[in-house]
């Protein structure tokens, strides 16, 4: 699962479509935790999908990750700041990559 306290655990190391990535990053394998308030483990995503299905004000959008081990598509937090805390994604990912801070 998503480490919860991942903000005190990892490092901002880039920027992507106007959010952080915690790293490590070391493509393609390693690709790190996208987003802050929404933050999505890339290295544990499987693209389930459940979560870009349900959030009610479309959060995610999928990117390609060719060559990750898990999944060559991810769910990406590109629309963080439209969160509205419902929780639903952190509820139905199978995988618990999804952590979601209220407030
Ligand atoms: Fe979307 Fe709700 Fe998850 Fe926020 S908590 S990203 S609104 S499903
Ligand atoms: Fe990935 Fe979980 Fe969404 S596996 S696509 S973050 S439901
Ligand atoms: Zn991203």
């Amino acid at each position: 699962a998503i480490d919860p306290n991942f903000e005190q655990n990892r490092d901002v190391v880039e920027q992507h479509d106007g959010h952080d990535v915690w790293g490590p990053v070391d493509e393609p394998e390693e690709l790190g935790i996208h987003g802050t308030h929404v933050a999505v483990d890339f290295d544990i995503c499987i693209a389930d999908g459940a979560c870009v299905e349900d959030c009610p004000v479309d959060v995610f959008e999928w990117v390609d990750t060719p060559d990750h081990p898990e999944s060559e598509i991810k769910a990406d937090p590109a629309n963080e700041s439209q969160c509205i805390d419902c929780m639903l994604c952190v509820d139905v990912c199978p995988v618990d990559a999804i952590d979601v801070d209220p407030g």
